[in-house]
């Protein structure tokens, strides 16, 4: 359930997730590059009379005055029939360069909020930020269950390159991922209207002001009294009416400033809706927190690997799921197995095992341990094949046996076997296989054979293990396991030197490289390191996959890739004939 939470939404979103975070990577940049160009005053050293009034002495018609979040002054101005916007020096009122956005900035923007696509894009896109919030909650919950529990989520990580990859990344930029999925779909929902945002609450416009001439600028009290920091917006009055007033919009709230005596009117302070919306905007833009935006940036930027990770981890998974043939129905077969897996490769196994039965005439049923049923009418033996995941717990398709187990009735037990795969590599090797069996054997289930445990997905193992049964049912059991293979490469054999004939203990080291790659692309490939051999070092074991046999046999290694070849040292028992 958990794993189709995650992985459901995430193949459905992948692209989108891959887009919005890549574009909320590259807009996180912004604020820390316009912080890096933009003077802050220190909080308390200018007023915003002061500020307007030196941007007067250099914009004689300035038409309004803009803080950004990011603490960049912009001055709106005219000149005859021409409007402009410059970003100004604070401290001396003096033009920096004109104030322009970038279009490729707009462009990107218009990505991260609607996807391009008007109204219903932003709608995808807050649909998208519930995906992410949802992949991100899964997510960690399967990285608990992955690791053993959550005491154990800090520790290594185990499984292939995908997998290793996907839950590093998760592990790292969790946090961030969702804090930008909560923020995001808070922003979303108050777009919609569907919860509200402070915004509509604008101050009356004043229906009584002192008319008479405007004092200086400097000398207005309101304005004085403003710090320039808190500056959001000052609207300047149309020129040659006295009637009108300044708008002032400022952090704590927002007003009109009378412009003969400076006094503030029909003033109103943001209400705590406004000032949380606020915040959630700046939490998500990291307008105003340039080093959280870049943090921010940095978590977007795993979404498109952990996408594609994702979507490797999917494949492989349905990849691994063989089709079952000839598959009998559970109260008409007189062999059950049962298999426990978190990733399907114990169902390759499985299949082996379940074509091999049928193969000397046994009704086979095969199902994942979730689905032990209370009663077997026909059946007689029952296999078990599981893996054990996490820090020795059961895999996914095996974690509600037990409770299923304490189900079947006393009369309905069968002679049962267990084999384990696992890894010794972790400390709990084949532990959930363990206590399985415990479990049947507590119950008085009979067990035909002991358990057996196979040892990093080993076929010669399990074909051992198949002649075991075999001899049991007094028939030859052949077990084709055929396991997936990794990547291959071709090698050639580039020297062998013999010796020991004359101790008794002939021995020969050959010596192969990777076989020189023909063809231009090849070439190419090489030469960039796409088709170089894998890193190894002496005592690593190499798979050699034999002529006639897709098993590969593994043989431990005398050199290292420093050495520039790959050499295997062969003792013989006997001489070569
Ligand atoms: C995250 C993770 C945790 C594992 N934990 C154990 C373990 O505790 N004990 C063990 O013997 N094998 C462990 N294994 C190894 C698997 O059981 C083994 O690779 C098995 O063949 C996988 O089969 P499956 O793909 O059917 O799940 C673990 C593998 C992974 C990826």
């Amino acid at each position: 359930m958990l794993r189709q939470l995650h992985s459901l939404p995430g193949l459905i979103a992948a692209i989108l997730l891959a887009a919005l975070a890549l574009s909320g990577a590259i807009l996180s940049a912004d604020p820390a590059l316009e912080r890096l160009a933009t003077t802050i005053p220190a909080h308390g050293q200018i007023s915003v009379a002061v500020l307007a009034d030196r941007v007067t002495q250099h914009y004689p018609n300035v038409e309004q005055i803009q803080r950004t979040p990011s603490g960049s002054i912009i001055v709106y101005y005219s000149q005859g029939d021409r409007t402009g916007a410059d970003r100004i020096d604070p401290l001396s009122g003096q033009g920096i360069a004109p104030y322009a956005p970038s279009a490729f900035s707009r462009w990107m923007k218009n990505l991260h909020r609607s996807l391009l696509a008007g109204t219903s894009g932003r709608a995808v896109a807050g649909v998208t930020a519930l995906a992410m919030l949802v992949l991100c909650l899964s997510g960690v919950a399967l990285l608990a269950k992955r690791q053993g529990g959550w005491r154990h989520i800090a520790r290594p990580l185990h499984g292939n390159f995908s997998q290793r990859w996907h839950a590093q990344l998760g592990r790292i930029a969790i946090f961030g991922l969702l804090l930008s999925a909560l923020t995001g779909m808070y922003m979303s929902a108050a777009t919609f209207g569907l919860i509200p945002d402070g915004m509509k609450s604008e101050p009356d416009f004043p229906t009584q002001v002192t008319v008479g001439p405007a004092a200086p600028i400097a000398t207005l009290p309101a304005l004085i009294a403003t710090d320039a920091n808190d500056l959001r917006e000052l609207v300047y009055p149309r020129p040659g009416s006295p009637e009108d007033v300044y708008s002032l919009r400022t952090a704590q709230g927002d007003g009109y400033v009378d412009q003969a005596t400076g006094t503030l009117l029909s003033y109103q302070a943001h209400d705590g809706v406004r000032s949380v919306y606020e915040l959630i905007y700046r939490l998500h833009t990291g307008e105003g927190l340039w080093w959280l935006g870049l943090l921010l940036g940095l978590c977007a930027l795993s979404v498109p690997v952990m996408s594609a990770t994702g979507v490797v981890m999917w494949w492989q998974r349905r990849r691994s799921m063989p089709k079952m043939t000839n598959n009998s129905g559970p109260q008409s077969a007189d062999t059950i197995i049962l298999v426990g897996s978190e990733n399907n490769s114990t169902w390759g196994f499985a299949k082996a095992l379940h074509d091999a039965l049928v193969q000397i005439g046994r009704r086979v049923h095969t199902a994942p341990m979730n689905l032990l049923a209370t009663e077997y009418r026909k059946a007689q033996h029952l296999f078990i094949l599981t893996s054990t995941y996490g820090d020795g717990s059961a895999p996914q398709s095996a974690n509600q046996f037990f409770a299923r187990l304490d189900k079947v009735a006393d009369t309905c037990r069968l002679d049962f076997v267990v084999l384990g795969f696992g890894d010794r590599q972790f400390p709990k090797f084949c532990q959930f296989a363990k206590n399985t069996q415990d479990a049947l054997l507590a119950r008085g289930w009979h067990q035909f054979l002991e358990l057996n445990t196979i040892d990093r997905q080993s076929a010669q193992e399990f074909a051992r293990w198949g002649q075991a049964v075999g001899r049991l049912f007094d028939r030859e059991l052949t077990l084709q396991y055929t396991p997936q293979h990794p990547r291959t490469h071709a090698l050639e054999l580039i020297s062998r030197v013999d010796y020991g004939a004359q101790v008794g203990a002939p021995t020969s080291i050959l010596r192969f490289a990777a076989v020189a790659p023909q063809g231009i692309t090849s070439q190419l490939k090489r030469l960039m390191g796409f088709d170089d051999l894998p890193r190894f070092e002496a005592g690593d074991l190499v798979g050699i996959i034999p002529s006639g046999s897709p098993v590969p046999r593994f043989y431990s290694l005398a050199s290292g890739s420093k050495d520039g070849f790959l050499a295997r040292k062969f003792h013989y028992c006997c001489r070569e004939g």
